[in-house]
């Protein structure tokens, strides 16, 4: 597979404290107001008092737009940019975890589009600039993705936007923003982040530099997740899952999710599923699969999960093991059990189509046979 995407554009400014340089780096870029984009949590944690006393310290004025929420709605979006525009900002800062990061890129497609976010799912944008991202999960990679995912409240669907020409200028890594994430939003976010290695992996986009990085985004994630956990504080290894998360970010931009994310997506907006437990959620009955198809790669999942092989296994074996592997790991790490599910085989086949139809589906390695993917689905489920 020849592919041109192998890019990383975004400007990277990385390392503990590197929050104090916000200031310095808005004035340097040239910038003189900053719409600042965060939710409620982040207000309170004092994280955009800290950001915007750098701001006055290089006397760059700001809006604070404080209003985002989990699953980004599209009207959070419509409303941000308008203000934006009004307000005369001539930058988008984005803190907070992927829906922050996900609103802010929205309302700076707007800036420089016309219309509606939404309208954006389905035609080109003009390019955009002026878009800097501060992450304080580790999870999402949206810092150093392509995309934004956006929620249709009405039709109760997650719009992907393919954000190429507006990739951000900046993302600002400080892993000290990290250390305060409670047990459950580190995991989510962290298994969230070891899905988009294994998809990226797995992708029928993947190419040998994203599987070098991949490989190691994974073995990042797994060996270091377990710490967080208990050691929140542990700064070395939230560095780590913060590098990984977004070297994550960048895997989902030059190979692509696929099939498991549009499941995620698909379960997560039927059910109200938190995104991370969603990949985690569908994974097992994915590896299981994928080791039909790309099975030293899921050999090698395997190994990092734990797995030791005779040599001898059958690709279902491998299949079989590197999916228990997993089951073991996340169970581990306290992720509750997939909820059960009442649901008509009208509504399976209902969810089927959707997942089909999901716009990364189309970098699935297997083919998608509906009926195929309508079992994998009932195993999910089950
Ligand atoms: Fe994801």
């Amino acid at each position: 597979m020849v592919t041109d995407t192998f890019v990383q554009s975004v400007k990277v400014v990385t390392g503990r404290g590197s929050l104090q340089r916000i200031g310095e780096l808005l004035e340097k870029a040239g910038y003189q107001k900053a719409f600042l984009v965060f939710d409620e949590f982040m207000k309170q944690s004092g994280v955009i008092e800290k950001i915007t006393q750098k701001l006055q310290e290089h006397k760059i004025a700001f809006v604070e737009y404080g209003e985002v929420l989990p699953d980004p709605p599209s009207e959070i979006i419509d409303k941000g940019a308008f203000l934006c525009k009004e307000s005369g900002c001539d930058c988008v800062v984005a803190i907070g975890g992927g829906s922050s990061i996900d609103t802010g890129k929205g309302i700076n497609v707007l800036r420089f589009n016309e219309g509606q976010i939404l309208d954006y799912a389905a035609k080109n944008m003009k390019p955009c600039a002026g878009l800097i991202v501060v992450p304080t999960t580790a999870g999402t990679g949206s810092e150093l993705s392509n995309g934004a995912i956006i929620t249709d409240s009405k039709n109760n669907v997650k719009a992907p936007i393919l954000c190429f020409n507006n990739m951000p200028e900046y993302a600002l890594l400080d892993p000290e923003l990290t250390v305060g994430m409670p047990y459950q939003l580190t995991l989510m976010t962290g298994l969230d982040a070891f899905s988009h290695a294994v998809e990226s992996y797995t992708s029928k986009n993947a190419n040998p530099m994203t599987d070098f990085i991949c490989e190691k985004a994974m073995q990042t994630v797994i060996e270091n997740l377990p710490i967080v956990l208990v050691q929140p504080q542990n700064l070395a290894a939230r560095e780590k899952m913060q590098c990984a998360a977004s070297i994550g970010g960048w895997m989902l931009y030059s190979a692509s999710a696929h099939i498991g994310h549009s499941m995620a997506h698909v379960l997560g907006a039927q059910f109200h599923l938190v995104h991370g437990a969603a990949c985690a959620y569908v994974l097992p009955t994915l590896l299981s699969k994928l080791a039909t198809v790309s099975t030293e790669k899921i050999k090698y999942v395997g190994q990092l999960l734990g797995v030791i092989y005779s040599g001898n296994e059958t690709t279902a074996e491998i299949g079989h093991r590197v999916s228990n592997a997993f089951q073991q790991y996340v169970q581990q790490l306290g992720l509750p059990p997939m909820p059960s599910y009442e649901i008509s085989q009208a509504e399976l086949t209902l969810l089927t189509q959707k997942i089909v139809q999901e716009p990364l589906a189309i970098f699935s390695p297997f083919p998608l046979e509906e009926n195929e993917v309508q079992a994998l689905l009932a195993e999910i489920l089950q």
